[in-house]
């Protein structure tokens, strides 16, 4: 039952109020944050008794993701024109994500979270996803039973990792571990070779599910220079790449270097090329100074798991992945795959 008192949410009445859902425009985006770091707030101090100094650790996902992505950010408005939540959703290709999706405390079980992911479904249809996803707290009968109700279907754990950073260990891993084997980045390379890298990038994840693409997430950070992209390249062609965000303005946490994404092209499945990949983005949290490097998995993809925890990654929380549309799993526990669909 919905309490009808003590709500602001609620008019004098106690009936809810007449919410607008519309899409993010400019002049929204620091509010739109201010939802987000405020609800989320809420709900780590509901869950771990304590408020965190900092929601996300620093992490930040409305500025570039609207920039990436206008059409799938909604934010639901109260008739004087207040901004009571918030849900960001992007197209990878064929893959629909959805999140963060966030309503403020005193608006919540209202019907408004609901209404944020009919507007996300919608974008979702008008852009023909096969598959949608959402990663979220496994822990919460809430939050299941909100995205179950849409057709999502819980799956495997998401598995967010972290890294120390040692440096006698850099200097080891970032020899190539064989001849012909190098890494690139994508900034460094001039237009006409971007288009070409961008070609390979979408050949890899096409291969790994049929329509995938992240091509707008490479684009992003290069255009905001968020981090970059690093390619892994065998002789001339790119076999693997890695979508790394610095921190500041982007998803990474302070003091950390996160991977947003990162595959192996399938036909090159070998944990050596992993590897190569994640002695590189290692190699960046040095140079840079920083002390962490981020890598979310998901547990389905066992080998790339393993390799991170064979490499002295370990499991900082977990999330579920839940899926909604195709019901079968394509993921193959031997790809070589991070992705994160926070
Ligand atoms: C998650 C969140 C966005 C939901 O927004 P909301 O406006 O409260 O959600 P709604 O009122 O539209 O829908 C709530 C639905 O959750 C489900 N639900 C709630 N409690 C439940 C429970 N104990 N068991 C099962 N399902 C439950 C129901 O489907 C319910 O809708 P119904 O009662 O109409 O059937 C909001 O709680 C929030 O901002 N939380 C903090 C940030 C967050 O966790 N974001 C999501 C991260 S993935």
């Amino acid at each position: 039952m919905r309490a009808t008192v003590d709500r602001p949410g609620l008019d004098n009445q106690g009936r809810t109020p007449l919410i607008k859902i519309r899409r993010v425009r400019k002049g929204d985006l620091s509010k739109v944050r201010d939802v987000l770091e405020q609800a989320f707030g809420d709900f780590f101090e509901r869950q771990m008794g304590t408020r965190p100094r900092q929601v996300f650790n620093g992490a930040q996902y409305v500025h570039h993701r609207w920039l990436m992505e206008p059409w799938g950010c909604f934010v639901a408005e109260e008739g004087d024109g207040k901004i009571v939540g918030a849900a960001l959703a992007v197209m990878w290709g064929t893959l629909g994500l959805v999140g963060p999706v966030a309503v403020l405390t005193n608006y919540q079980n209202q019907d408004i979270g609901q209404q944020l992911l009919t507007a996300c479904q919608g974008f979702f249809d008008e852009n023909k996803a096969t598959l949608q996803g959402v990663a979220t707290y496994p822990y919460s009968p809430k939050h299941l039973g909100l995205y179950q109700k849409f057709g999502y279907r819980p799956k495997g754990l998401v598995v967010v990792t972290g890294k120390p950073m040692d440096r006698r260990e850099i200097v080891q891993a970032t020899r190539p571990a064989k001849p012909g084997l190098g890494v690139r980045r994508y900034s460094s390379l001039e237009e006409a070779k971007k288009k070409a890298a961008m070609q390979r990038v979408r050949r890899i994840t096409n291969a790994l599910y049929r329509g995938m693409d992240v091509g707008k997430e490479v684009e992003i950070v290069d255009g905001l220079a968020l981090g970059d992209t690093l390619l892994l390249e065998k002789g001339r062609d790119v076999i693997g790449f890695a979508i790394v965000h610095m921190p500041g303005v982007s998803e990474a946490p302070h003091g950390s270097v996160y991977i947003k994404f990162l595959a192996i092209e399938p036909h090159h499945r070998k944990p050596e090329h992993l590897h190569a990949l994640l002695g590189a983005v290692e190699e960046m949290a040095h140079a840079a100074q920083l002390q962490r490097v981020v890598a979310p998995v998901y547990t389905y993809y066992w080998a790339a798991y393993q390799s991170l925890l064979e490499r002295g990654y370990h499991p900082d929380f977990t999330m579920v992945r839940m899926k909604r549309g195709k019901q079968d799993d394509d993921e193959r526990p031997d790809d070589l795959v991070l992705d994160d669909w926070r």
